[in-house]
């Protein structure tokens, strides 16, 4: 089986990539989002845009960027296309948006994740952080990661697979960390 493989949609190929994606989730798919899910955070040049793909084919996206508050990151449009779903495509994309934001300095990443998906989070060390507000008009829940965290065990070198609730039979638990070193 091919490797996956995420990175920064950089080029206009890759970012369009990103988009039809994103479109093909959220408006089309689960009209979360009416008409188009593209708004200001996607004209900041700081805005990170990631995709995952797999061979020549791009399967997935997240998108991340630093909010105005100090040390906090966001993280949203996680989609992967249908025929893609279970396949840890998800689990890399989030880690890969994760590593991203604490090599940067982050200290917490927030996300709002909808509620058919917060075990998924939580599996991968997720916390809720409040109770489950309307985005879009769908209620999600309010979900953070603490950066700061996973980086001073990893700098301590100490065993995170309990701590950041990473089961340790799941791919390569530590993965997180050794992107974060
Ligand atoms: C949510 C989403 C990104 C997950 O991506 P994925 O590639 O299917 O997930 P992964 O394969 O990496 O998941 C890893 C594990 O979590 C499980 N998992 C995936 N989605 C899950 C969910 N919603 N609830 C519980 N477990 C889930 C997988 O079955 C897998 O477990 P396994 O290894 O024991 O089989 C994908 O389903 C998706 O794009 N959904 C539509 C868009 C969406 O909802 N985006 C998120 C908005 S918050």
């Amino acid at each position: 089986m091919e490797r996956i493989e995420c990175w920064r949609a950089v080029t206009p190929e890759a970012r369009s990539w990103h988009m039809r994606i994103r479109h093909r989730v959220f408006v089309e798919e689960q009209r979360v989002i009416p008409l188009t899910d593209v708004d200001d955070w996607d004209a900041d040049p700081e805005t990170i845009h990631v995709v995952a793909g797999r061979g020549s084919e791009v399967i997935g996206t997240v998108r991340l960027y630093r909010t105005d508050q100090a040390g906090r990151w966001k993280g949203d449009r996680l989609a992967v296309l249908p025929g893609y779903r279970a396949g840890i495509v998800g689990i890399k994309l989030v880690r890969f948006a994760v590593s991203t934001a604490a090599e940067a300095g982050g200290d917490v990443m927030d996300a709002f994740v909808q509620l058919q998906n917060v075990v998924f989070f939580e599996r991968i060390g997720w916390e809720h952080n409040g109770p489950p507000v309307p985005y879009y008009g769908l209620l999600h829940q309010p979900m953070i990661f603490r950066l700061a965290e996973a980086r001073r065990l990893v700098e301590a070198d100490i065993p995170v697979d309990a701590h950041l609730r990473l089961p340790a039979a799941r791919d390569e638990p530590s993965a997180l960390l050794v992107t974060m070193s």
